[in-house]
């Protein structure tokens, strides 16, 4: 639309008129907001942008490859894929609180953004999709630290200690200003339609100890959920959507045969902004036809669940 459209042109000059020729970084999640941030960046200076995608080994199935194809492929913008999972995963090994988990991931985060972006010789600035409601802060997502460096500038300083200035071309826009800016800059509207997916990723759908025998059970019945989703076309009706493996295993049947697998727990809300939720009221049909594909197509899970909680008094992640 024109409003969208005059943004764009307005952004962009603003953008041009505060880098120069001077060189940009920026830490891509795939995400919405870091997403825009990026393309809007590139647009406006280019080759003078370079993002760092930090995979941390706990995102979704697929998730990495198809976040860093559609950025070479599409905008050929300068990416650097920075593999780290085994760090992570290594520093996340027998670490069962919630809170631990969650300091583990941020700062290790942080580190290896700065590690990454010390090697791109003459960055100034740091690009940042600070969205509005983050500037005066009367929406905060909770749960403790993101590890998105947004929540962390605040408090830990990193443009400062890494003596960058901050560009942050979103900070006058509302989410669905932000999407609709994304398919304005040609973002496909799939994309920028997807569910938001934390920063700590499937570390915090995975209560107690996280394995990568886990991390892969879990991915495989997530990707089996939200295909079922997709399929029932209720994927634009639900805020939020995925499966929580449970850290215990329950006995079945299979066959003639008794099995000893995991649990896992269905999660699906409606909400406006994440801070309250209610949980999505599947049909019977649909529940029972994604249990039996989820138990038919996994192995290693034998029983499957349904969580009704809404928020409050639940949240809507597992931990
Ligand atoms: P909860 O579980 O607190 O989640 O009801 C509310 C919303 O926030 C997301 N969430 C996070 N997002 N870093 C993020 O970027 C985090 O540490 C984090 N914790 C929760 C959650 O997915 C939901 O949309």
């Amino acid at each position: 639309d024109w409003t969208m459209d005059a943004y764009r042109e307005q952004a962009i000059a603003a953008i041009r008129e505060q880098v120069g020729d001077r060189k940009v970084i920026c830490a891509l999640s795939g995400g919405v907001d870091s997403s825009v941030t990026a393309v809007l960046l590139h647009e406006a200076i280019g080759d003078q942008l370079t993002c760092v995608f930090v995979d941390h080994g706990l995102l979704r199935l697929g998730e990495a490859e198809q976040v860093v194809k559609m950025f070479r492929d599409n905008y050929n913008l300068n990416l650097i894929h920075a593999d780290e999972s085994a760090l992570f995963l290594g520093r996340l090994e027998g670490v069962s609180d919630p809170e631990t988990k969650r300091k583990i991931i941020g700062g290790l985060f942080i580190d290896v953004f700065q590690k990454y972006a010390n090697d791109i010789e003459g960055a100034e600035f740091l690009a940042q999709g600070t969205l509005y409601p983050d500037v005066i802060e009367s929406v905060s997502f909770s749960g403790g630290p993101s590890v998105t460096i947004k929540s962390h500038h605040n408090v830990g300083g990193l443009p400062e200690k890494m003596g960058l200035k901050l560009v942050e071309p979103l900070r006058e826009l509302f989410k669905d200003e932000v999407r609709a800016l994304g398919v304005e800059l040609g973002l496909p509207p799939s994309f920028i339609g997807r569910h938001p997916f934390p920063g700590p990723g499937l570390a915090i759908r995975c209560p107690g100890e996280i394995t990568r025998e886990k991390l892969e059970i879990l991915r495989k019945a997530d990707a089996v959920f939200i295909d079922q989703i997709r399929r029932h076309g209720l994927y634009d009706d639900i805020w939020q959507a995925f499966v929580a493996i449970l850290p215990v295993r329950t006995v079945g049947v299979m066959g003639d045969g008794r099995t000893y697998d995991f649990a896992c727990a269905l999660r699906a809300v409606t909400s406006v902004d994440g801070m309250t939720a209610d949980y999505y009221p599947f049909s019977h049909d649909f529940l029972g036809e994604t249990a039996t594909r989820i138990i038919n197509e996994v192995q290693g899970i034998n029983r499957v669940t349904y969580d009704i909680t809404s928020k409050p008094p639940g949240t809507i992640e597992w931990e």
